[in-house]
């Protein structure tokens, strides 16, 4: 894209990306989970970030719900507002990555452009793109905010599910799935995304 800034240099800093990770004793990553609201995106981001951090691991949890308090604040759910919002935690995330962080983003980014954006902001292999594969019908019998509700009834307009469209991923890293109707346990779900970090090397 093209910015607004000209006449700006880039600045390297004689501590880089390998030397933090050495030091922390991992690969800094994005584990970026998308889904429906409701699907259980908060609630694995929180089990992970408790599981990795008991086993000495640093993390940070960049939630799109939050992040619309303070950096997002001006953004609407309008598709292009979406973007903008997807596209500043992707470059957040980014730079929580090279910092050598694990960090876990949450957000529904119903748009695969948008998340394959930011997939193509970072270096090869350290975008973990996690599904949370859970029925429309099951989000919306859970409806833990009453948003769902809201939105039948017409007073949220362009409600992700309802009157605004959700993209699942053609091909991502992992795939949270139900079983036997039920979701998986929030440690069940950290379990899965745990083993995929540590078979590709991510914890060191
Ligand atoms: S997005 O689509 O990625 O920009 O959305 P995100 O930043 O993750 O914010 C989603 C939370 O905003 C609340 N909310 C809505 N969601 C979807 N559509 C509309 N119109 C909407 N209005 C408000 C909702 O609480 C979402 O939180 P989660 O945690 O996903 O339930």
């Amino acid at each position: 894209t093209v910015g607004k800034s000209t006449n700006i240099l880039w600045h390297d800093c004689p501590i880089g990306k390998l030397e933090r990770q050495m030091l922390l004793k991992q690969k800094g990553c994005v584990i970026w989970i998308t889904g429906l609201s409701g699907s259980g995106k908060s609630t694995l981001a929180c089990a992970l970030s408790r599981e990795l951090h008991c086993r000495g691991h640093l993390t940070y949890i960049l939630d799109g719900d939050n992040l619309r308090h303070g950096l997002n604040r001006d953004l609407s759910f309008k598709a292009e507002d979406r973007a903008e919002n997807i596209r500043r935690v992707g470059e957040v995330a980014n730079l929580f990555a090279d910092a050598g962080v694990i960090c876990i983003a949450s957000l529904i980014s119903p748009y695969r452009r948008d998340r394959d954006a930011c997939r193509a902001l970072l270096p090869e292999s350290t975008f973990v793109e996690v599904f949370m594969n859970v029925p429309l019908e099951v989000c919306e019998a859970r409806d833990p905010k009453g948003l769902y509700k809201l939105a039948r009834a017409g007073k949220i307009k362009g409600f992700t599910g309802i009157d605004d469209p959700y993209e699942p991923p053609l091909d991502c890293e992992i795939v949270i799935q139900l079983k036997d109707g039920k979701c998986p346990t929030p440690k069940c779900m950290a379990e899965q995304v745990i083993s995929y970090l540590r078979e590709k090397g991510f914890l060191l």
